[in-house]
């Protein structure tokens, strides 16, 4: 396994790769908690989504996955937080307003998926952040939870590198926006970019079901679901509109 130590991107230390079987377990060779880094490989033949579902290899796209140190107390503000600052990164490359955030922290372009986030621990506060962009296709399967999309297929025309670049220079300054003034601002920020606030929802985990209407993120970063038995507080799963999965 060949690794290029390329350059400091904000705070992380980036190495790419040709190829790996998923950036999410190459990062654990890396990472400790002195040292932040950033894992990226150009191909990714093993890539994992939510929930055991598969990433699809498409040449071009980005696959990265960085450390960061999360206090598990504030673990649901962090999801939503990357996802934020996803979905502000590709603002950065457009004036278009379709760019959407679905809880916890899908990022929507157009109605369709555009990126994917796993979060894994790494050892005690260290989380490994995984995150896949689709830049220049998107995969047309038929068995996808969601219709998606990429950058290019959008009309914006970049690379994996710029995009990393852009992201973690973004994640930062959103990561000391949060260390200062609380999650309050960020949290109006997301909510502002939520796709279903308002609608009746379905929230499926591995165990069950809810349903109720999704009124909005609370403090911690839940979601709060009304349901026929009062209000609910959400703290992982999958979100679909009307009919499940
Ligand atoms: C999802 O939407 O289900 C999450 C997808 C996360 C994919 C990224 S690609 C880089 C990193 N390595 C992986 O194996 N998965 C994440």
């Amino acid at each position: 396994m060949l690794s290029f130590y390329k350059e400091k991107i904000a705070v992380w230390s980036w190495y790419d790769f040709p190829k790996v079987s998923s950036t999410n377990d190459t990062i654990k060779e890396f990472s400790t908690k002195e040292k932040p880094v950033v894992v990226s490989a150009i191909e990714q033949t093993g890539g994992r989504g939510r929930r055991g579902r598969k990433w699809e290899p498409i040449a071009g796209n980005l696959y990265f996955t960085y450390s960061l140190e999360i206090p598990l107390s504030e673990l649901s503000r962090y999801v939503c937080l990357i996802g934020l600052s996803l979905a502000k990164t590709i603002q950065g490359y457009t004036k278009n307003q379709e760019i959407k955030i679905k809880w916890p922290n899908d990022v929507f372009f157009a109605g369709k998926k555009i990126t994917g986030i796993l979060l894994e621990k790494i050892q005690g506060d260290i989380w490994a952040v995984g995150i896949g962009v689709n830049i220049v296709d998107s995969p047309k399967l038929s068995n996808l939870l969601y219709e998606a999309t990429s950058l290019k297929e959008e009309g914006i025309i970049t690379d994996r590198v710029d995009f990393l670049h852009r992201y973690l220079e973004q994640f930062k300054k959103d990561l000391s926006e949060y260390k200062e003034k609380g999650f309050g601002p960020l949290k109006d920020e997301w909510q502002a970019l939520a796709l279903n606030i308002g609608q009746q929802i379905s929230i499926k985990n591995e165990t069950l079901t809810k349903t109720g209407i999704f009124l909005k993120l609370d403090d911690n970063g839940y979601l709060i679901l009304k349901t026929d038995k009062g209000e609910d507080r959400i703290v992982a799963g999958d979100l679909f509109i009307n009919k499940e999965k």
